[in-house]
């Protein structure tokens, strides 16, 4: 087992976006690309030298590979231990948990979360920093810098490393430590959760489905919710993960998780549904007949918060990204609590979370999470809301109507126009970027603007600025709509459109929230010129 240096060149386009970095899975597996990348992790962090890391993924395509690539570049490399999940399977959030509780110095998550997977879908590499969060803008920063001076990279000639059991291997001067993906993250839930309110709740008869999507939650699910909980066997489905998903896309909305959907809509349908993504991060929630937004999910969690033990404390502040409704503000005010405005993507969170400002926080894209770790944590959202129903005896929809007449109701919806031409889509944002400083007091579509601007976020605890985060048009009445361009897409450009109406009249509360948006639809189409910039007529997904 000889480490050799292989001789290679920079690769155009190895920049991080929202969450690691993110390719068809063939230009994963071109020659070098991996390798390449792998590399520049390393060197943007300081060496591997000496150094313990985390490894795992959510099991796509190309997941097992990449592992035995990793593993041996990091022993090339230096690294001391890799702790490695068992047939290189980790949720992210379980990933977190692990170099937390391991206090290792990073760890390397292979997902293109919520996309699919496949030889001819996506695949994703991550890096996440020893506080257990996706790299920070500064640390993505340097590893770009790095790609971009390559000239060679590590690897050890050996044989691949059996990871089908756990247990402890070297790999030349390289411990590698292979641990079962579930446990430690069982026990996490266990300590945070009342079990035994859920268990109560199950042998009641409560009915619940969690669909896995063929993704990684599945054997947590199965493990936590069917074997600790009680629920009947059956409850978790699409709960082996393949590497292509079921050739379905694990993004856990009412359009990709529609079977779910259809499922609690019946009339003799479960009592609450669940589902989770590829890497186990994001998660969706809908009741008998009662679909909850991400968005209203974060609120309620909050205003629920004392109902669980670990938060039964109170919590130290909330957090949301910009884009998310502002439903969480209104629990916030009345908790008398700080609620943080931060740009897309989990990585911003992290500073407010390590510094005891916030102990929740969440993302319109179906994320929420807490401080027991640094990413959003997808199951632990179910396990909350299943405590929150143990609790208070109710159902979905009656916990969102109680909400609804305490803080007002605030519509919300996002329309992504997907795979747009990416010139025309910059042009789109360039032409409102122009428009600020004229639009206030103008009116669109029959509705006044009350401000405009583009987000910027100065970070409280590092003084970092991060700019350019979004075009935000605040109506009059409380309406907004948010204009962005994804940072996780493969193809072209997303069009990311966020829409926004606060509802106060208790005879509105129960309306269909296209129809209550409609007004600011129509003013984000004046606004933006989107039908004239991408000739598109319709959104490709309404979430
Ligand atoms: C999307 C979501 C964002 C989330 C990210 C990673 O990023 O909008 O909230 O943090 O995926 O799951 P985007 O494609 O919008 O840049
Ligand atoms: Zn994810």
């Amino acid at each position: 087992m000889t480490p050799h240096r292989v001789d290679t060149k920079p690769i155009d386009g190895q920049k991080p976006g929202t969450s690691g970095l993110r390719k068809k899975t063939s230009v994963f597996m071109s020659p070098h690309y991996l390798e390449n990348f792998v590399q520049a992790i390393f060197e943007g962090t300081g060496g591997a030298s000496g150094k313990t890391y985390v490894l795992g993924g959510d099991g796509r395509y190309f997941n097992d590979r990449a592992a035995q690539v990793i593993l041996r570049m990091a022993a090339a490399n230096g690294a001391a231990k890799v702790i490695v999940g068992k047939n290189a399977l980790l949720s992210t959030p379980a990933a977190s948990n692990l170099i937390r509780i391991n206090k290792t110095d990073g760890g390397i998550i292979l997902s293109a979360s919520h996309n699919p997977g496949g030889p001819d879908e996506d695949f994703g590499v991550k890096f996440n920093a020893a506080n257990g969060g996706p790299a920070p803008e500064g640390m993505t920063e340097k590893i770009f810098e790095a790609t971009k001076s390559l000239t060679s990279y590590q690897i050890l000639d050996a044989q691949d490393v059996d990871l089908s059991t756990t247990g402890e291997v070297m790999l030349g001067a390289m411990q590698i430590q292979v641990v079962d993906p579930v446990a430690d993250y069982a026990r996490m839930m266990e300590k945070i959760f009342d079990f035994n309110a859920i268990r109560a709740l199950f042998k009641s008869g409560f009915r619940m489905r969690f669909d896995a999507m063929h993704a990684v939650t599945g054997p947590y699910a199965r493990a936590i919710i069917e074997d600790e909980l009680g629920a009947p066997a059956g409850s978790v489905v699409n709960a082996v993960p393949s590497p292509d998903f079921g050739k379905g896309h694990p993004d856990p909305n009412p359009i990709w998780a529609k079977e779910l959907m259809d499922a609690l809509h019946a009339e003799d349908g479960p009592d609450f549904g669940a589902a989770s993504d590829g890497d186990g991060d994001r998660n969706m929630i809908v009741g008998h007949k009662a679909y909850v937004t991400p968005s209203d999910s974060l609120a309620v969690l909050a205003a629920n918060a004392k109902l669980v033990p670990a938060y039964a404390g109170g919590l130290a502040g909330v957090a949301r990204s910009m884009p998310t409704s502002k439903a969480l503000d209104r629990v916030a005010e009345s908790l008398g609590i700080d609620c943080y405005e931060t740009p897309t993507g989990w990585k911003f969170f992290g500073n407010l979370l390590d510094a005891g400002r916030a102990t929740l926080c969440g993302e319109e894209s179906a994320g929420t999470g807490s401080d027991h770790v640094r990413e959003k944590d997808g199951l632990w959202a179910v396990l909350f809301w299943l405590n929150i129903l143990a609790a208070r005896k109710q159902s979905v929809s009656e916990i969102m109507a109680e909400h609804w007449a305490a803080y007002g109701r605030n519509y919300y919806s996002r329309h992504d126009y997907e795979a747009v031409d990416s010139d025309a889509a910059n042009a789109l944002v360039a032409g409102l970027r122009d428009r600020l400083g004229d639009l206030p007091g103008q009116s669109v579509a029959g509705l006044k603007v009350d401000a405009a601007d583009e987000f910027a976020y100065d970070d409280p605890v590092d003084g970092s600025r991060s700019a350019g985060q979004g075009i935000r048009v605040m109506l009059e009445g409380g309406g907004r709509v948010v204009f962005r361009l994804s940072g996780t897409g493969t193809q072209g450009a997303t069009l990311r459109v966020y829409l926004e109406r606060v509802e106060t009249d208790p005879a509105r509360l129960q309306d269909d929230p296209q129809e209550a948006l409609a007004p600011i639809i129509a003013a984000a189409e004046a606004l933006a010129g989107i039908k004239e910039h991408t000739g598109r007529d319709a959104p490709d997904v309404i979430t």
